[in-house]
């Protein structure tokens, strides 16, 4: 017999792209051919020792149990207490946040808690794929925030954001820094954002994962510290996985007043029991142990951008943008007449070199490529070689 249709909502949901370009180039090296990685946003870095050894230590003591719904009490304080010395931002511990197995289930639990079905979000394009997939997932509508490119940095076009509000926008959902442009917002960028949120009652999700993957002469800043009215609107999102290198524990947190998070903290409770009890111990780790584990990634980012930069500026056929955070850069494509999409699996395909098209962001991300410098020196520097000499010899074919 026929087993009845499973949901039919799941048709229209792709999963992420870096996913689909990492099982081309699967296919490729199973056939014997080396691939360079320049994709994906994950740190290549272990997670610290200290932070590992806080883990085994927690499961020896026992710590494999169920822990409490919304995390260890200990750990939301001490994710109060780095708010407030490191964003300039107030949380109370025990209801304003609450601990969530990574930014993935912290943005499906922000915008479960405030979405109805045909509510619509207003989210920057280009951004991260997986966001107006979830959107759609809770039968809501993502609309677009156009972007602009001027003096090297990527902005969003608040002008055009406006004329695309509707009685059903319910919120805005930004990524600061911006995975894939590079941008961290600035005061000003900020205070447009706020106005446009303020000015039309809509509630702000900011995912701020990337805030400790900012390069000198930038700053990151949490938008609910700086625009104070803001506040009781905003949901931040974080996690642990790129600052500490820790994308595999699955740990992070959404930080906001209240009613939000006892909303969150409903929709939560029917989908998590939270991350693993001896990782939340870890993490406590994380944020209390020695820092310099974080200022040595940075310093090693930096380096690695610099590497980058340098070698696609020297490149016929690729304009990069200067990242002012993250480890992506956004690339222009200057000359020929592919697609980003076509462009990326040439480079797979002839110069055995993965990157992200950037029509995977959203269309404005066409005409661009992403390179990751999550990977080692070497892997840029192979890279750069190999597609180098790919553009040279086949530019415009
Ligand atoms: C903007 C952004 N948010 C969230 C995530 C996922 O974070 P997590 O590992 O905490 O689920 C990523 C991963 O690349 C990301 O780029």
């Amino acid at each position: 017999m026929k087993l009845p249709e499973i949901a039919g909502k799941l048709k229209g949901l792709r999963g992420p792209v870096v996913m689909e370009m990492l099982e081309a180039a699967g296919r490729m090296e199973e056939e014997g051919r080396p691939v360079i990685h320049l994709v994906r946003g994950e740190p290549d870095f272990d997670t610290p020792h200290h932070i590992r050894e806080a883990a085994k230590e927690a499961l020896d003591q026992g710590y494999t149990h169920y822990p409490p719904l919304r995390g260890y009490p200990e750990l939301r304080e001490a994710v109060a207490e780095k708010l407030e010395r490191e964003n300039g931002l107030t949380a109370d511990p025990h209801k304003e946040v609450l601990i969530t197995t990574g930014a993935t289930t912290g943005m499906y639990t922000a915008l479960a808690a405030l979405l109805n079905p045909g509510d619509e979000v207003l989210i920057p394009d280009p951004i991260y794929d997986p966001f107006a997939n979830l959107i759609r997932y809770l039968d809501c509508m993502p609309v677009s925030i156009p972007t602009e490119c001027g003096d090297n940095r990527f902005y969003l076009d608040f002008k055009t954001a406006v004329k695309r509000l509707s009685s059903r926008t319910k919120a805005v959902l930004i990524n600061n820094p911006w995975n894939p442009t590079g941008t961290v917002m600035d005061e000003t960028d900020l205070e447009t954002l706020a106005s446009m949120v303020l000015g039309n009652n809509l509630y702000l999700i900011s995912d701020e994962i990337y805030e400790k993957i900012v390069f000198s002469g930038y700053r990151h800043l949490s938008v609910a510290a700086v625009i104070p009215d803001i506040k009781d609107r905003t949901i931040t999102v974080n996690s642990f996985s790129k600052t500490y290198a820790m994308t595999g524990w699955r740990i992070g947190y959404n930080v906001a007043p209240e009613p939000l998070t006892g909303a969150m903290h409903r929709v939560y409770q029917q989908v998590s029991r939270g991350p693993a009890a001896f990782g939340q111990r870890a993490a406590l780790t994380a944020l209390q142990g020695p820092q310099d584990c974080v200022s040595e990634m940075q310093n090693e980012y930096q380096a690695r951008r610099e590497l980058l930069l340098n070698g696609l500026s020297a490149m016929e056929g690729l304009q990069p943008v200067e990242p002012e955070g993250t480890f992506f850069t956004f690339a222009r494509m200057e000359k020929g007449d592919k697609g980003s999409r076509e462009l990326a699996l040439s480079i797979l395909e002839k110069a055995g070199v993965l990157v992200t098209p950037g029509s995977a962001f959203g269309s404005c991300g066409e005409g661009y490529l992403r390179f990751s410098f999550a990977h080692s020196r070497e892997n840029i520097e192979q890279g750069l070689k190999a597609i180098g000499g790919y553009l040279n010899s086949s530019m415009g074919d």
